[in-house]
């Protein structure tokens, strides 16, 4: 049996509902924090950020911090701060596909200078070794590449040469954000190739979807799941041999996720967006087959009021 990891999704899966979606549905091995973004020693974190990681927030799960940056010093300090509070393992985040953040070599642009990607792990390993931190555990979260797949065996050279504790792969281009579909065949280069744990990430949306993975890489040692666990919460939980979700789960999980992104988002706007991308993941779930005509009138509300409404109307049938 694979573990299962569910992926970080910026502004979706922050404390509040990593808590609340931990305490519904069991099956969920390890979250990932929304990437934190590296400092200097001068620098300060986010608050937002601080509290998204503090360990008191995250008592009933285990987290692995996520860090977006380049540069070493910065990554340095920042797992520091990170190990600190307790963490043993910290994620590196190569695959944000954010054109800001690519255009400055973070993230899956980071991809695109492997040379620079080569100098920045010799120089955070060498500084952990010399701060006498060799427990540290370093993974990756990677994409196949920016532009196009021409540095992956590059880059799956650089990533073997460094004692990485695992490497996620969603094989798409940093450029390709979510569209088309996964690249197996790029996959199947760092299956082959890779000397580490492999996690394998994207676009699983059923237990079939899993089992089809599991067979298909019988070595990965996990599969990292995102918009799939939104779609159906109870995904993790049907595949370690649970009970699928009912509707009243659902409609308990969704409500409550609407109270927290009102709260944390503080602009009711952006709190109804959130929702609604949520449901574009949910609305293919067997259980909304004949609901879709609400679905599509609650992806049109234009105020909390006629969202509520139209979320009743679903839940009501
Ligand atoms: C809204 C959104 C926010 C995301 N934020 C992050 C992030 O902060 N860090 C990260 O590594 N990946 C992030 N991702 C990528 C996901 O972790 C994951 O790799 C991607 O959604 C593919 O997996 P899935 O098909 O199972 O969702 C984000 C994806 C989405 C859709």
């Amino acid at each position: 049996m694979m573990k299962i990891y569910f992926a970080p999704l910026e502004d979706v899966t922050g404390f509040r509902f990593r808590n609340l979606f931990n305490s519904m549905f069991s099956g969920v091995d390890i979250y990932f924090n929304p990437f934190i973004s590296a400092v200097s020693p001068e620098g300060r974190h986010k608050k937002r950020e601080e509290e998204d990681v503090s360990p008191e927030n995250n008592e009933s799960l285990t987290l692995i911090p996520q860090i977006l940056t380049n540069d070493p010093g910065d990554f340095l300090n920042t797992a520091d701060w990170l190990m600190d509070m307790g963490y043993k393992e910290i994620n590196l985040n190569l695959g944000c596909p954010s054109k800001d953040v690519a255009a400055k070599k973070r993230g899956s642009g980071f991809l695109s200078v492997p040379d620079r990607l080569d100098r920045f792990f010799e120089e955070v390993f060498e500084g952990f070794n010399k701060s006498g931190h060799e427990d540290i555990s370093i993974s990756v979260k990677t994409r196949t590449g920016y532009r196009d797949t021409g540095n992956m065996d590059r880059l799956i050279e650089i990533f073997n040469r460094y004692p990485l504790s695992e490497v996620t792969v969603h094989p798409r281009l940093g450029k390709d954000y979510y569209r088309g579909v996964p690249d197996m065949e790029a996959f199947d280069r760092f299956y082959e190739e890779i000397r580490h744990p492999l996690v394998y990430n994207g676009d699983i949306i059923s237990k079939e979807d899993i089992a089809g993975i599991e067979e298909k890489y019988p070595k990965l040692s996990a599969v990292m799941i995102g918009r799939g666990l939104i779609g159906n919460p109870a995904l993790a939980r049907e595949y370690k041999g649970g009970e699928p979700i009912d509707h009243e789960e659902f409609r308990l999980l969704f409500r409550n996720i609407y109270k927290i992104y009102r709260k944390e988002l503080n602009a009711d706007k952006y709190a109804l967006d959130k929702m609604k991308e949520l449901w574009g993941w949910a609305k293919d779930n067997p259980m909304f087959r004949d609901s879709q005509r609400m679905i599509r009138a609650l992806l049109r509300s234009k105020n909390p009021a006629e969202y509520e409404s139209a979320e009743r109307m679903i839940f009501q049938r």
